[in-house]
C-alpha cells in the first residue's frame, strides 16, 4: 500500500460528506424569471425561437405569478412587446402610464405584493429602428438626448409599482440621473439593477425574435453602446461608475460566456450581483435537449450552480420556473 498524505477522494466517497464540504449551492430564491408580456386577453403565444416560452397577456401573467410563487419563485423581469403602430422614433410609449409594461407591473403588485418586479429600462421596444435609444440621422445613437427619456420611462414604472427599474440600454450617466429622479420623486426604496457590463452579444438573437425588434433592428447592431465582447477591464470600470452612480445591484450579460466578468466584479467590488443567462444559452440547451444529447434536469442545474460559484446572486433565467421545480 502507497502511504499517501493526501487523498481528496476521501471526502468524496460518502455523499454525507461530500454535502458538508459543499461550498456553494443553487436555491430556489437565486432564480429571476424572465417573462415577455402582449396585449389581449386569455393569450398564451408560444415563441418560434424559445421553445417552452410563452407570451403572456396580463390575465395570463397573474396565472403565472401565482404559479411561480407556490414554486417559491422570488422576482420576475417584464419585458413588453409593443405592437408596432405603438413604436416611433421618440419612443413615447416608453413611458406611457397605461403603457403595457405599466399596466403589467399594477396588476402583479396589486395582487402579489411580495413577488419583486424587475422592469426593463430601455427604448428597444418602443422604437421603431429597434435601438436602445434615440438616434441621429446617421443612426448613431445619442447618449443625453436618450437618458431623458429613459427617466420618465424609470419613473412611470415606479410609479407603477415596480420595486427593481432596471436600465439595460448601455447609455452613460443614466444610473445617477435616474436615482436623483427617483429621490427627488419620493421612490426612495425603488432599486436601481445596473445593467453594467452588457455586451454586444449575438446570444441576444432568439430575444429580439420574441419581442420583435429583430425585424425593426434589421441588419445594423449595437456595437456604439454595448461593449466589445472581448474587454474584460472595461467592464470593471463600467461596474465601477454604475455603483458610484447610486446602482444597488449590478448585472452581467451575457451570463455563461462570461463567467469571468461575474467573477472579477464579485471579487472587486462584492455588490450585489446578478447575471442574465440569456435566450441564446437558454436555446442552446434546449436545443441540445430535444435532441436527447443532453439531460435537461442535470445539465441545467450544474449550469445554474455554476454562476452561483462565479460570485452571482442572482440568475435571470428562462429555465427559472423548470428549475423551480425541480429543486422543490
Ligand atoms: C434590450 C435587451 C436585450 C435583452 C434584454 N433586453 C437584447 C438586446 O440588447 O437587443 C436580451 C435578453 C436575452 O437575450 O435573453 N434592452
Amino acid at each position: 500500500m502507497t502511504i499517501l498524505t493526501h487523498r481528496p477522494r476521501r471526502m468524496r466517497k460518502h455523499a454525507h460528506t461530500r454535502k458538508l464540504i459543499r461550498e456553494n449551492n443553487l436555491t430556489t430564491s437565486d432564480l429571476i424569471f424572465p417573462i415577455f408580456i402582449i396585449e389581449g386577453e386569455n393569450k398564451r403565444q408560444s415563441i418560434d425561437s424559445m421553445p417552452d416560452i410563452k407570451r403572456l397577456s396580463i390575465d395570463q401573467l397573474l396565472i403565472e405569478a401565482a404559479e411561480l410563487i407556490e414554486l417559491g419563485i422570488q422576482a420576475i423581469a417584464l419585458f413588453p412587446i409593443v405592437p408596432s403602430k405603438k413604436k416611433s422614433l421618440h419612443a413615447q410609449e416608453a413611458f406611457n402610464p397605461n403603457g403595457l409594461a405599466q399596466r403589467a407591473i399594477r396588476a402583479i403588485k396589486q395582487k402579489y405584493s411580495n413577488l419583486a418586479v424587475i422592469s426593463d429600462v430601455a427604448l428597444d421596444s418602443f422604437t421603431t429602428h429597434g435601438q436602445d435609444g434615440l438616434i441621429n440621422d446617421e443612426g448613431y445613437v445619442l447618449n443625453d438626448e436618450t437618458i431623458k427619456v429613459l427617466v420618465k420611462q424609470a419613473l412611470s414604472h415606479a410609479q407603477s409599482g415596480s420595486d427593481i427599474v432596471a436600465p439595460s440600454d448601455m447609455m452613460d450617466g443614466r444610473i445617477s440621473v435616474i436615482r436623483k429622479a427617483l429621490e427627488e420623486n419620493g421612490f426612495i426604496h425603488t432599486s436601481i439593477l445596473a445593467y453594467s457590463a452588457k455586451y454586444a452579444s449575438h446570444y441576444y438573437g432568439p430575444f429580439r425574435d420574441a419581442v420583435g425588434s429583430s425585424v425593426n433592428l434589421g441588419t445594423s447592431n449595437k456595437e456604439t453602446y454595448q461593449m466589445d465582447p472581448a474587454n474584460s477591464n472595461e467592464a470593471i470600470r463600467e461596474v465601477g461608475l454604475d455603483i458610484d452612480e447610486g446602482a444597488d445591484i449590478v448585472m452581467i450579460k451575457p451570463g455563461l460566456p462570461y463567467l469571468d466578468i461575474v467573477y472579477r466584479v464579485k471579487q472587486t467590488f462584492g455588490i450585489p450581483t446578478f447575471t442574465y443567462h440569456v435566450s441564446g444559452e437558454y436555446v442552446m440547451l434546449k436545443a441540445a435537449v430535444q435532441n436527447n444529447w443532453l439531460k435537461e434536469e442535470q445539465v441545467v442545474l450544474e449550469t445554474l450552480l455554476a454562476f452561483k460559484r462565479a460570485g452571482a446572486d442572482g440568475i435571470l433565467t428562462y429555465y427559472a420556473k423548470q428549475a423551480a421545480g425541480w429543486l422543490k
